[in-house]
């Protein structure tokens, strides 16, 4: 089976890369931030704070995940309801990344992930695939750009969907996720040794998905 691990910081265009390029390479496109982000929305909706390691590990045992793939497409149903637009709340994401840091919830959600790559070739992404979840993926890649270049996608997209949007709050916003993501204990975000560094600060989409692509292909053989 062929196995393909994205990882990187919040807003480097990892899930619209991996989406496009599982697409195209005919694998399947796991996504693993839609997971926690799950965990994040029942516990929100629990009126938990994401935070508290402890409640949310109570939550654990009510939670039931079932990941269907559609047409290499991912739809997460928490205890049946199709959760796959409320989980892409801004708040939603914020939530994901504080309940990530629970080592309950990341050994909750580590089988789920490893056993969708047993049996079909998949493109996985997230923050902790090439060095935790799949250590020996076939491809690796640490897919990165600037803060400010992510931030300015991300306003660049919130305005094109007519939301309000502060360029500054955004950036900060990033910034603290990376944060988060970065310096928690359990499986933080880092580069695996055997990871090949895409930065797409400077390439538009297009370059950056030729790259990406062709990175894949020069590794798979
Ligand atoms: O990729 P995303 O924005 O959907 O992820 C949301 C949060 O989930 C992210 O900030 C950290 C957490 N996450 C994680 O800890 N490990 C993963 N493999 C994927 C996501």
């Amino acid at each position: 089976m062929v196995s393909v691990a994205i990882d990187g910081p919040s807003g480097a265009g990892k899930s619209s890369m991996a989406k496009r390029l599982a697409a195209e390479l005919g694998y399947t496109y796991v996504d693993t931030g839609a997971m926690y982000r799950s965990v994040g929305l029942y516990a929100l909706r629990a009126g938990k704070d994401p935070a508290d390691n402890a409640a949310v590990e109570a939550l654990l045992p009510q939670i039931h995940l079932d990941i269907l793939l559609k047409d290499g497409t991912q739809h997460v149903l928490l205890n049946g309801e199709d959760v796959s637009s409320a989980i892409r709340a801004e708040e939603v994401g914020m939530a994901a990344s504080a309940v990530g840091a629970n080592p309950a919830v990341r050994a909750f959600l580590l089988d789920t992930q490893r056993n969708l790559a047993k049996s079909r070739d998949v493109l996985m992404d997230g923050r902790d695939i090439g060095t935790v979840v799949l250590p020996d993926a076939t491809v690796k890649i640490f897919l990165t750009a600037s803060p400010e270049a992510r931030a300015q996608r991300r306003f660049a997209e919130l305005q094109a969907k007519g939301e309000q949007a502060d360029f500054e709050t955004v950036l900060a916003d990033i910034r603290r996720r990376d944060d988060q993501d970065t310096h928690r204990a359990t499986a933080p975000l880092r580069r695996a040794d055997d990871a090949v560094l895409v930065d797409t600060s400077e390439l538009d989409i297009e370059q950056s998905f030729a790259l990406l692509k062709q990175t894949i292909l020069d590794h798979i053989g």
